[in-house]
């Protein structure tokens, strides 16, 4: 599929109404088959090559997310992510991506002031940041910015239980929706979400029976992490996925490759040569001019009178 480093020919997109259509459980949503479709496959990515790789790898959405502040830009949480920042990022990811539905995720403050800002913000991922969609967090309190996001006709997925945008607010990053009240908090903000058309909602870090019973509530699929089996997708941050973070790494991050360790071998490796001179060898070295020691046939080079003058017209 890909050519040059470009999709050759640009593959189908998965849509959003494809996406709405993957319901595993719960009630059925318009279009909804018997048969339980595949559960739904997300990613983040935040850049062009790691966007090419993980849609050639099949995975149906790819998240640019704000965790960036984390992963790309080294902060401590997501709060100073700016939303020119994940513009930058979605565009890249946008021109890296043939078949995943690309979603751009709003920053802090990028919509809780009011349902207008959030229209103006979102419409902005759309058009300068190429996403298909976008995320923003929060339960009742921004069933309304939602709402109209969804009016001006723009996809939008929900992310309820842990929101890391509001981690001082919650104490730290944290299991969220622990005691009934807590549970039924997430279950009714998931509800407000899904009534201001969500295609789709995000749940993080609660405990699977809660996980459980939103999934069961909606009939928008639900997209976990650290929320266990029963939703109807799974989402997982690219580098906690391929192993390349450093230090702590949440219980649910699966690592299904030990990549930060391949990386850190390879360029030990790359060291050790360049040290040694053993690196560049022939075979990554061009042609040469004029090999050493060979002596160059003087009487085949033009004289000075011969070599045509340089053309000044353009
Ligand atoms: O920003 C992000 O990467 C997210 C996922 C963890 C869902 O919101």
């Amino acid at each position: 599929m890909y050519a040059n480093g470009r999709p050759a020919t640009p593959a189908r997109k998965v849509t959003v109404p494809e996406i709405r259509a993957r319901k595993r459980s719960g009630p059925p949503p318009i279009g909804w088959s018997p048969a339980a479709p595949a559960p739904i496959a997300m990613v983040t990515a935040y850049d062009f090559t790691m966007a090419r790789l993980v849609d050639e790898a099949g995975v149906d959405m790819i998240l640019v997310g704000d965790s960036l502040g984390m992963v790309v830009q080294g902060l401590h949480n997501t709060i100073p992510v700016t939303l020119d920042e994940i513009a930058y990022h979605c565009r890249a990811v946008a021109r890296g991506t043939a078949r995943a539905h690309v979603v751009g995720d709003m920053p802090f403050m990028s919509y809780q002031v009011s349902p207008t800002q959030a229209v103006e913000s979102a419409g902005k991922l759309m058009k300068d940041g190429a996403c298909e969609s976008v995320k923003l967090e929060g339960g009742e309190e921004v069933a309304e910015h939602v709402m109209r996001i969804v009016r001006a006709g723009i996809p939008v997925v929900g992310h309820v239980g842990l929101t890391p945008q509001s981690v001082h607010a919650l104490g730290g990053f944290k299991v969220q929706g622990r005691g009934d009240e807590a549970a039924e908090k997430i279950v009714t903000d998931a509800l407000a979400i899904e009534r201001a058309g969500a295609f789709a909602i995000v749940l993080e870090a609660v405990p699977p029976d809660v996980a459980a019973r939103v999934t069961q509530a909606l009939t928008v699929p639900t997209i976990g992490i650290g929320a266990g089996a029963a939703c109807d997708g799974q989402v997982l941050v690219c580098t906690d996925l391929l192993g390349m973070m450093r230090g702590h790494s949440p219980k649910f991050a699966k690592r299904y490759a030990e990549l930060g360790d391949a990386i850190v071998g390879a360029v030990k490796l790359y060291v050790d040569e360049v040290q040694a001179g053993t690196f560049p060898g022939p075979e990554h070295t061009y042609k040469p001019n004029h090999v050493p020691g060979e002596a160059r046939d003087v009487s085949e080079m033009p004289r000075l009178e011969e070599v045509p003058a340089p053309d000044m017209r353009h």
